[in-house]
């Protein structure tokens, strides 16, 4: 098993971000003989951005990751922008993918309604890039959270593409997606997923958000007004199943542990004041870390330039395969 994931370094990260992606990154260090983490800075230039902002929240990511767990000794950890195999194999990988996959993406619809001057075509070959981060590496497995399905069964069928075109060259990948908290919703709007950019900045939780602001954004969250309340899960009750789903993940159980802990709560206060209490306790040691590790940004830069090493030495094999296989280059 060999493990890649790529996390944008562009706003804050929160809740979703965290039990979706961030913790199962650290798991992953002790799963796979390899494990892979990118900082993605070069995804975060398709959409408008301010660069001397985008560094502040390249190291601030980063310190999140080492933050959670991340260990640059036992995985590779790095800033995309510092291998040039992944934006090389993205043009060559983009001669295998169809424009019209990609005109079907989601996130490209979403994104690009949101874009006031340009739509540029960095949003549009975002997902060939994004194939080209784990393809790069013939990881075997990508955690990653629901949104990001559509992209990985592309990046798939790019792979299965360039193989059949090409010779068994690349590995097609699997996405991994955890058992509860694949898809973490908004507290305020319980049908949109929590994100910095589409949801509401009282219903988004951060991973360095003090414990009272914690306590105050998930005890206002909504719910929903049966009479009496009723706490389990399903589709006609968003807001509660979200808390009853945030509650199950923060305490390592399943969701139906999470409905029955609940069992005699008087109403949804008890179910607000246990998934506050275990956010909470989630969180505090990263926030506690982060404060710790944020303001070294050399030490910061040191570990991204080990990280880059390692990940330019798994990647060059690949690329040369690659550009062998399509006749691209000197030939060896
Ligand atoms: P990004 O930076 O938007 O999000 C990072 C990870 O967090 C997950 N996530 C969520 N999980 C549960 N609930 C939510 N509300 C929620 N919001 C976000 C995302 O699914 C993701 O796993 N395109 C990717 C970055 C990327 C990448 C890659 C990922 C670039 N190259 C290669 C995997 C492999 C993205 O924008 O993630």
């Amino acid at each position: 098993m060999r493990i890649f994931s790529g996390i944008q370094p562009t706003g804050r990260k929160h809740l979703g971000n965290y039990i979706g992606a961030i913790r199962r990154y650290v798991e992953g260090q002790d799963q796979a003989a390899e494990s892979i983490y990118c900082v993605v800075d070069l995804h975060a230039t398709t959409v408008a951005y301010d660069p001397a902002e985008l560094r502040e929240r390249l190291y601030d990511t980063l310190a999140i990751l080492v933050a959670a767990g991340l260990d640059p000794e036992r995985c590779i950890l790095f800033r995309q922008s510092d291998v040039s195999a992944h934006p090389e194999l993205s043009w060559l990988l983009s001669s295998v993918t169809s424009w019209g996959d990609l005109n079907r993406m989601h996130q490209f619809k979403d994104k690009s309604a949101g874009q006031r001057e340009l739509v540029s075509a960095g949003l549009f070959t975002y997902p060939v890039l994004m194939a080209a981060d784990v393809l790069v590496h013939r990881a075997t497995h990508v955690p990653v959270g629901d949104d990001q399905r559509q992209h990985i069964e592309l990046m798939r069928d790019i792979a299965e593409r360039f193989n059949a075109r090409f010779g068994e060259v690349l590995v097609v990948p699997e996405g991994t997606y955890p058992p509860v908290g694949a898809r973490i919703m908004d507290l305020q709007e319980p049908t949109r997923k929590m994100s910095t950019t589409g949801g509401t900045a009282e219903g988004t939780v951060y991973v360095l958000d003090p414990p009272k602001t914690i306590e105050k954004k998930i005890k206002r969250a909504v719910t929903d007004s049966d009479d009496p309340p009723v706490i389990r899960a399903g589709a006609d009750k968003p807001g509660v199943t979200n808390l009853l789903e945030i509650l199950a993940a923060a305490r390592g159980i399943t969701l139906a542990e999470a409905e029955a802990s609940m069992a005699d709560a008087r109403g949804y206060g008890d179910l607000k004041a246990a998934t506050a209490e275990a956010v909470i306790e989630l969180l505090t040691p990263v926030r506690e870390r982060y404060e710790e590790l944020r303001p070294d940004e050399r030490r910061l830069e040191e570990i991204l330039a080990v990280g880059a090493e390692k990940a330019a030495a798994s990647a060059a094999p690949v690329i040369a395969d690659v550009r062998e296989a399509m006749g691209v280059g000197r030939p060896r």
